[in-house]
């Protein structure tokens, strides 16, 4: 009898052994982000490129909060989300705020992570005075003036400490070039026909600001729209070829959960042609998140059960091609516009609406994204 028992006890601890196993590594694998056994997103793609984050100076305030754990393990490369932008940094002709950037450059330096500088000129979250001459409209020579001082005070105070920068932000839109202030007041300056010259000479100040930067062009929907990515191609090569400093092209990559990855590619091999105008141009992904709603639906909830398997392709897929681009020598750095989903600018439009863009949930803890992710570097090898 006694026997009988001793058996049966055995056999059910071997039962319950062998379920923990057939689990899976599912069952045994930590739920929070912070976790220290938890595999760091950066170090699964140290081979390839450096993963990044847009952060605020507010993550970075307490060490021992878990958004700042969470970031330092996981990334390796960090850009401002706003405080970097003009408005923030610039907001008045003779006043500078630096002590945000500052914190992250800080930061930076203690972890061993690289900073990006988005952005020195865009249309947008500029303040309104750059244009102004009292109450008239700032002449070209006023405004170029202003741009040269802005990007030089800026990329000086940065020298060494911000290693790239977005010179421009969206100077294209889908038919060329985007309508502006920059456009319309600087115009064809030099008077050669084009008038790319607020770009170019946005760039030139840069580098000579600080020679050892690398200077990105950086736009949205460059991997869905051919026909920008063409525009793009041929305003970079016109440039280029004159000897405007042009680095690289970034990609936003605020991308659909139905992107089509190969439309991407093709895109993408249409901007890699600059390397035949300056042999060390690269390809960033600068603002990486994923909306799980389809373009032109504008309900503000979704199951994310229900297109988890969808999400988690499409995440794997883009991966794939990160990595191939990245073998190709084409590709160093992908740079996620936010790091988990409850922080995140798709949040809220249209009005309430919740989205679910990263591999990281709202509650700091993995979606199974991150589990596929982060397992394709090995299944390559
Ligand atoms: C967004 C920020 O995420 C928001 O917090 C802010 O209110 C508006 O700007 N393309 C860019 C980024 O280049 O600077 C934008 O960032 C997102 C789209």
């Amino acid at each position: 009898m006694k026997l009988k028992k001793s058996l049966c006890l055995i056999t059910a601890a071997i039962m319950t052994l062998v379920m923990m196993t057939s689990c899976g590594s599912d069952a045994n694998r930590p739920e929070s982000a912070i976790d220290e056994a938890a595999p760091s997103l950066c170090e699964a793609f140290k081979d390839y490129f450096k993963v990044g984050a847009a952060i605020n100076s507010w993550d970075l305030s307490d060490e021992n909060s878990d958004k700042y754990k969470l970031i330092t393990k996981h990334f390796n490369t960090f850009v401002m989300e706003n405080e970097t932008k003009a408005d923030h940094m610039h907001p008045q002709e003779n006043t500078y705020n630096f002590d945000a950037t500052d914190k992250l450059c800080e930061y930076a330096e203690k972890t061993g992570a690289t900073v990006r500088g988005h952005c020195l000129v865009w249309h947008s979250q500029w303040p309104g005075w750059i244009f102004k001459d009292g109450s008239e409209e700032a002449s070209a020579d006023l405004v170029v003036e202003r741009m040269k001082e802005h990007i030089t005070t800026i990329v000086t105070h940065y020298k060494g400490r911000i290693d790239t920068w977005d010179v421009v932000n969206e100077v294209l839109d889908g038919g060329g070039m985007r309508f502006s202030d920059w456009l319309k007041i600087v115009g064809d300056y030099d008077g050669d026909g084009d008038k790319y010259d607020f770009i170019e000479i946005a760039f030139r100040t840069a580098r000579e600001a600080d020679p050892d930067a690398r200077l990105i062009i950086n736009d949205y929907s460059l991997e869905t729209d051919t026909n920008k990515a063409i525009k793009m191609y041929n305003m970079c090569k016109q440039m280029m070829s004159e000897g405007v400093p042009v680095d690289g092209v970034g990609l936003q990559m605020h991308i659909g959960i139905d992107l089509d990855v190969e439309q991407a590619r093709e895109n993408i091999k249409i901007l890699s042609k600059l390397k035949e105008y300056n042999p060390d141009f690269v390809i960033e992904v600068t603002e990486l998140d994923m909306s799980c709603f389809s373009w032109g639906d504008n309900s503000t909830t979704i199951d994310f059960k229900k297109i988890e398997d969808q999400f988690n392709e499409k995440y794997c897929e883009v991966f794939e091609m990160f990595m191939d681009l990245s073998e190709e020598g084409l590709l160093d750095s992908v740079v996620f516009w936010g790091f988990n989903d409850g922080n995140s600018w798709l949040n809220g439009t249209p009005e309430g609406r919740v989205n679910h863009p990263f591999l990281i949930d709202a509650d700091l803890n993995f979606k199974s994204a991150f589990w596929e992710v982060t397992e394709l570097p090995a299944k390559r090898k």
